[in-house]
C-alpha cells in the first residue's frame, strides 16, 4: 500500500495565518504579470480589491524600463508622485510607505513576492516590540546571488541512513515509495516558507546519488516538472544532485571519461531533456570523487576536466554546475601520521584555479573537516580568486545534536560569514564577490559564487523534529540574503512570525524565555561535547552521542591523538602536517603558534600537554572538566525557562508543540550529562589529573 500523500497536519511555522493578517485585511491592488505575482494575489485573495492609488496595500513589478523612464505611469496608477518610486537593485524590493499605505514593488515578479512577505516580517516585529513602523522607503536586495537549500533526500528508504540521508525530520517531502509524491502541497507549503527568508535554489536529491535517483535525470523527468512547477511559483530553481557516473549508468556508455566526446554529447542531450521539461532548471550539483562516490580520478582527469564536462552542457540554457570540494581520502591507514584530512580539499583545487568553466561553482563546506561544531574556516574559500565559490553549511543538525537538542546556528554562521579570511575581505564577500573592505585593497575580487546549506526539513509535523529548530532554516535564509544581519535579530524576527498570534500579553514572554533557552544554545553545545575544536568524539555511522575513540583508529582520518601527556592535531608547518600553510596572511601564522591560537581553536592546530595554559588562564585538562560542567548546568535555566511559558500552553503555545519541546528538552539533558560524564572520564583516565575543584569524575 503506497502513502503518497504528505502529511497533512502541518504547523504553519513562521507564516501562520496570524502574520499576513495585517496585510490581509486592507484594501489590495496587485498589478503586473507573472508566475510569483499570482502568488501575491493568491495571498491576499481574502483582501478586499481596490484601484492601485487608492489601495492600502499595493504590490507591483517595476521594471527596468518603468525606473528608467522615470515611470510616470506605474506611479501615477499607484498614486505615488514619480520621484517616491526608487531604484531597485537586481533581485530587490521596495516598501514605500506613506500615510497608512504601503507600496511593494519588485525589479521582478519573485522580488515583489518576498518584498510582501518581508512587510508581513516587518508588521510582526513591530507587533512584537510595540512601536509602529515609520515611513519612508526601505530597499533590499541579496548580497549572495545565489541562496540554496540542498535535499539528501533519497526516493527510497535507505537501511543505513533511512530515507533523508542526515535527516532529522521523518522522511522526505518529495519523495515517497521510490516515487515522486502525487500529493505536493507539502512542497508547496515548504516553497512559501522558503520564499519569505529569501532562498532562490532548492536540489531535491541526496548527493550520495543511488541507482533509483539517478534515473530522476532521465524517467523521472516528468515528476521533476511536476515539483519545480511548485517551487517556480514562489522564485525558487529545482537543482538535481546527478551521478558523474550517469553516462555508463543510465546511458549504456563503456565510459565516464569527462574528455571522451561521447560522454560530452551524452550529457548535452541529458541537459536538452531536462530544459525540455524544466525550462528555468537550475543545473546540477555533484560529489565525484568523495566518499565512494564515482568521479574524473578513475580516468586520470581533473576536478575541472569533470566539472567543465556537466558545464558545457548547461551553458547553453543557462544552468550552473555546484561541484562539491569535500574530496578526500576516506580509506586512510590510522597509523599514518602524514596524511591530513584537513588538507585534502585545498591539494585537490587550490592549484586548478581558473581552469573551470564560467557556470562552474566550486561548493566548499565552511570547516577543513567535515560540519563539526567547531573548525576553523576552509582555506579553499580564500584560495581560489579566479573560481566562482559557494560556501557550504548544514542546517540539519547532524553533528549538533540531531534536532534534539536545542542548538541555534545563526551565530556560528555569523561567525564565518563575517570572518575577514584573505585578511581584507570577509567569507561572505569572497562567495558573493562583492570588492567589500574599502578603497585601497590588493586584492582583486572574487566571482560572485554564492551559499548552500543542507536542509534540515522532513514530513514531520514540525518540519524540523525539534519545533525551535525551524528557527535554522529561517534563519540560513535570512544570513544568505543578508549576511550583516545579528543572530539575535533574525532570531527575534522568527519569534514574531512564528508566535504572531500569541497576543500581546504573551509575546513578550514568549520572545524572553526563547532568546534565553536559544540565543547562546551553540556555545552551551559546544561546551559539553568536543573540547577546544578537536571534533569527531561521536559514536561512529550515527554521529549522535558521545564516542571519544570511535573514530580515533579508524580509516577516516578524523583523529584527536590523546595519550597521557597531551592532546591535538599538529597542523604547524614547524612540526607537523603543515596545513596553517594553506591560510592567507595573518590566519597562517596566528594558527601557527600556540601563542596566538584562538583557544577554542587549539586542539584542532596543535597536540600540547594538559597542564597547558589557555589564554583565559586555565589549564586544558581543567578547562576540559569545567566547560562541560557549565555548560549542562546552564540546562537548568534552560528548562526553567520553557516551564516559565506553561499556562500558555493551549492558547499561545500549541499542545503539542509544547509536548514535542518537553520531550526534546528531557534528551537533551540526558545526552548533555553523558557527554559531560565521558569526555571528563576520558581525558581524566588518560592524564591522571585529578579536578581542581574535586568534583566528582567517573
Ligand atoms: C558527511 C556525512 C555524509 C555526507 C557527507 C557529504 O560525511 O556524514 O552523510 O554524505 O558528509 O557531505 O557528502
Amino acid at each position: 500500500m503506497t502513502t503518497h500523500t504528505a502529511n497533512t497536519a502541518v504547523h504553519p511555522a513562521w507564516l501562520p495565518d496570524a502574520a499576513l493578517a495585517p496585510l490581509r485585511t486592507r484594501t489590495v491592488a496587485v498589478l503586473g504579470e507573472g508566475v510569483c505575482l499570482d502568488t501575491v494575489r493568491a495571498e491576499l485573495a481574502d483582501a478586499r480589491p481596490a484601484a492601485p492609488a487608492e489601495a492600502t496595500l499595493a504590490v507591483a513589478r517595476l521594471d527596468a524600463s518603468d525606473a528608467a523612464a522615470g515611470t510616470s505611469d506605474l506611479a501615477a496608477a499607484l498614486g505615488l508622485d514619480p520621484g517616491a518610486l526608487p531604484t531597485l537593485p537586481a533581485s530587490g524590493f521596495a516598501i514605500v510607505r506613506t500615510a497608512g499605505r504601503a507600496v511593494v514593488l519588485g525589479a521582478d515578479d519573485a522580488a515583489a513576492l518576498r518584498g510582501l512577505y518581508a512587510l508581513a516580517r516587518e508588521h510582526a516585529v513591530a507587533a512584537l516590540r510595540s512601536e509602529p513602523h515609520p515611513d519612508g522607503v526601505t530597499t533590499s536586495a541579496p548580497a549572495m546571488p545565489l541562496r540554496m537549500l540542498d535535499h539528501w533526500d533519497n526516493m527510497t528508504v535507505h537501511p543505513v541512513m533511512g530515507q533523508v540521508e542526515r535527516g532529522y525530520s521523518g522522511g522526505s517531502i518529495f519523495f515517497a515509495d521510490g516515487e515522486v509524491r502525487t500529493d505536493l502541497s507539502r512542497v508547496r507549503a515548504y516553497a512559501r516558507l522558503l520564499a519569505a527568508t529569501g532562498i532562490d535554489a532548492v536540489a531535491l536529491n541526496n548527493v550520495n546519488v543511488h541507482a533509483r535517483e539517478a534515473r530522476l535525470l532521465t524517467d523521472g523527468l516528468p515528476d521533476v516538472a511536476r515539483v519545480a512547477a511548485q517551487l517556480r511559483a514562489y522564485g525558487i530553481r529545482t537543482f538535481l544532485s546527478v551521478s558523474f557516473g550517469s553516462p555508463r549508468l543510465l546511458g549504456g556508455l563503456d565510459t565516464n571519461d569527462p574528455l571522451d566526446p561521447g560522454v560530452a554529447a551524452w550529457w548535452a542531450e541529458a541537459a536538452n531533456a531536462v530544459y525540455d521539461v524544466v525550462p528555468d532548471f537550475g543545473g546540477f550539483l555533484v560529489k565525484a570523487d568523495s566518499e565512494g562516490q564515482p568521479g574524473p580520478f578513475a580516468y586520470g582527469r581533473s576536478h575541472a576536466d569533470g566539472a567543465n564536462v556537466l558545464a558545457a552542457a548547461l551553458a547553453p540554457h543557462g544552468g550552473t554546475v555546484l561541484w562539491r570540494a569535500f574530496v578526500y581520502n576516506h580509506t586512510q591507514d590510522w597509523r599514518d601520521r602524514s596524511t591530513d584530512r584537513a588538507r585534502a580539499a585545498y591539494d585537490h583545487f587550490a592549484p586548478l584555479d581558473g581552469a573551470f568553466a564560467d557556470n562552474v561553482i566550486v561548493q566548499v563546506k565552511h570547516g577543513p573537516m567535515d560540519f563539526q561544531v567547531r573548525e576553523p574556516l576552509s582555506p579553499v574559500i580564500a584560495a581560489m580568486p579566479r573560481t566562482r565559490v559557494a560556501l557550504e553549511l548544514q542546517v540539519t543538525q547532524e553533528y549538533t545534536g540531531h534536532q534534539r537538542h536545542v542548538c541555534y546556528l545563526a551565530p556560528a554562521w555569523r561567525e564565518y560569514l563575517t570572518f575577514p579570511l584573505d585578511g581584507e575581505r570577509t567569507v561572505a564577500e569572497i562567495v558573493a564577490g562583492t570588492p567589500g573592505g574599502g578603497a585601497g585593497q590588493a586584492r582583486p575580487s572574487h566571482p560572485a559564487g554564492g551559499i548552500a546549506a543542507v536542509s534540515n526539513v522532513g514530513d514531520d509535523e514540525f518540519w524540523t523534529g525539534h519545533p525551535l529548530a525551524q528557527a535554522n532554516l529561517y534563519a540560513f535564509g535570512r544570513l544568505a540574503w543578508d549576511p550583516t544581519l545579528e543572530p539575535d535579530a533574525v532570531l527575534e524576527e522568527w519569534i514574531a512570525l512564528t508566535f504572531a498570534g500569541a497576543g500581546p500579553a504573551a509575546l513578550p514572554r514568549i520572545r524572553a524565555a526563547l532568546h534565553a533557552v536559544m540565543a547562546g544554545s551553540w556555545l552551551r553545545y559546544e561546551g559539553y561535547t568536543a573540547p577546544l575544536g578537536v571534533g569527531f568524539m561521536v559514536t561512529p555511522g550515527t554521529h549522535y552521542g558521545p564516542s571519544v575513540d570511535g573514530y580515533e583508529y579508524s580509516p577516516w582520518g578524523t583523529y584527536h591523538f590523546a595519550d597521557r601527556d597531551g592532546v591535538g592535531v599538529d597542523r604547524t608547518r614547524a612540526t607537523g602536517t603543515g596545513y596553517t600553510g594553506q591560510y592567507p596572511a595573518p590566519w597562517r601564522d596566528v594558527y601557527e603558534s600556540r601563542r596566538t591560537c584562538p583557544d577554542e581553536l587549539l586542539l584542532f592546530f596543535h597536540h600540547v600537554p594538559y597542564d597547558h595554559v589557555l589564554h583565559s588562564g586555565k589549564t586544558v585538562i581543567q578547562h576540559v572538566y569545567d566547560s562541560r560542567a557549565d555548560a549542562v548546568a546552564e540546562l537548568d535555566d534552560v528548562d526553567a525557562q520553557w516551564e516559565s511559558l506553561a499556562d500558555l500552553v493551549g492558547t499561545a503555545i500549541p499542545t503539542a508543540l509544547d509536548t514535542r519541546v518537553r520531550e526534546r528538552l528531557a534528551e537533551q539533558r540526558r545526552s548533555a550529562v553523558e557527554w559531560r560524564d565521558q569526555v571528563r572520564s576520558y581525558f581524566f583516565r588518560k592524564s591522571g589529573v585529578p579536578d581542581a575543584t574535586g568534583r566528582r569524575i567517573y
